[in-house]
């Protein structure tokens, strides 16, 4: 079975290419490295010992896409932009990348009759909680642009189903990942300062940068920081490739990949402490807007229609953290 993988050189998407070469999957990489260079998926060739075929191409490039297609059993699609705080400045990029990039790839599919789908949702798409654990069940609700985006490709992919219901989608909602490859060969290497909590603790942690700002101390929490699901990248990559297992039988589901577990902030610096040996500076700063106080999954879904739940603990996720950024302290880029 040959599966286009878009974004596959991005951080979950490499991490996904090695899980699904390693299931004895055939792939093609499509990705425009925009947030990702030839150089990871030269890495993922190094952990799998392979050559890993890959297209330069954007999504929004139906045409491009149509050729990539050609051969291909279904689609993983990772390709997108992912920053919630840059979403708000530049709404319509998300739009044109997230939306119009998908609506590009749909068309491309169903033009060469290809109806296998996984698609990259994310927790996001549930909003302020009105319950937790979140379900699938819970109410949607985006609270951002980014989040927005993702809704509306879910809502697409839905009325595309009742429309055709030839089609296999798997719609995963991810939690928080975190972590990389046990190699230390692969892991998330943001550009510029980090957005998110874990790659800024391992630059801290590795002298990159002075101290972590924990954002509010204040919440409803058990000790007043944010609380999150983090989910080892690994574990969530091998969750792909059950999806894809499961995909000869026709639907629309969406299903989330979370550890089922929340850790609150204080609780990874703490872990992350243990695997550097030494404690890692910080500063309570004020409220991150639009932050939620606590959000983590209940994962049982999963576990019923996958086969697959996360068993990589927050200290794998440290510790392979650790080890890829003290192998790649400068980053990826060449
Ligand atoms: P990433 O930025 O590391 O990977 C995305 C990849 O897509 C990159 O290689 C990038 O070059 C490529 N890309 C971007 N725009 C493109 C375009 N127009 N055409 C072709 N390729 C393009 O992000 P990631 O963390 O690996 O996330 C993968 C997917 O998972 C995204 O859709 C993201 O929204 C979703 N997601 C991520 C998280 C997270 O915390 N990392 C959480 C929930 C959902
Ligand atoms: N945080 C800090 N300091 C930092 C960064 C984050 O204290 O420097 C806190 C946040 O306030 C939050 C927690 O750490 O309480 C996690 O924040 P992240 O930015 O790491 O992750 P988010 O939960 O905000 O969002 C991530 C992705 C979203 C995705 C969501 C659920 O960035 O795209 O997980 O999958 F939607």
């Amino acid at each position: 079975m040959k599966i286009l993988v878009t974004g596959g050189a991005g951080y979950i998407g490499s991490h996904t290419c090695v899980e699904l070469i390693n299931a004895g999957f055939n792939l093609l990489v499509y990705d425009n490295f925009s947030n990702s260079s030839r150089q990871t998926l030269k890495s993922v060739e190094k952990i799998v010992g392979q050559e890993i075929p890959y297209i330069i191409g954007d999504v929004r490039d139906e045409a491009a896409l149509e050729n990539a297609l050609i051969g291909c059993d279904a689609v993983i699609h990772f390709a997108g932009l992912k920053s919630v705080g840059e979403s708000v400045v530049k709404p319509l990029s998300y739009y044109d990348t997230n939306v119009y990039g998908t609506l590009c790839l749909l068309r491309a599919m169903q033009k060469l009759q290809i109806k296998k789908l996984v698609f990259s949702s994310s927790a996001t798409v549930y909003g302020n909680p009105e319950f937790l654990p979140f379900t699938e069940k819970h109410p949607l609700r985006a609270t951002n642009p980014y989040g927005e985006t993702k809704l509306v490709v879910e809502e697409m992919l839905r009325d595309l189903y009742v429309s055709d219901s030839t089609w296999a989608i798997m719609i995963l909602r991810y939690f928080n990942p975190i972590g990389a490859h046990e190699s230390g060969l692969i892991g998330e290497d943001p550009k510029g300062i980090p957005n998110n909590l874990m790659p800024f603790i391992a630059q801290v942690a590795v002298g990159k940068r002075e101290k972590v700002s924990v954002f509010g101390d204040d919440y409803p929490t058990k000790d007043g920081t944010g609380v999150r699901d983090y989910i080892h990248v690994v574990d969530l990559a091998i969750g792909h490739v059950k999806a894809l297992q499961v995909l000869n039988k026709t639907q629309c589901t969406a299903i989330n990949l979370g550890a089922g577990k929340g850790y609150s902030v204080l609780d990874i610096i703490g872990a992350f402490n243990k695997v550097c040996g030494k404690d890692l500076p910080y500063v309570i700063m004020p409220r991150r807007s639009g932050d939620i106080a606590e959000f983590y999954s209940d994962p049982s879904l999963a576990k019923e229609m996958l086969c697959w739940e996360a068993k990589r603990t927050i200290d794998d996720m440290c510790q392979s953290m650790w080890n890829f950024q003290i192998k790649n302290f400068k980053g990826h880029e060449v």
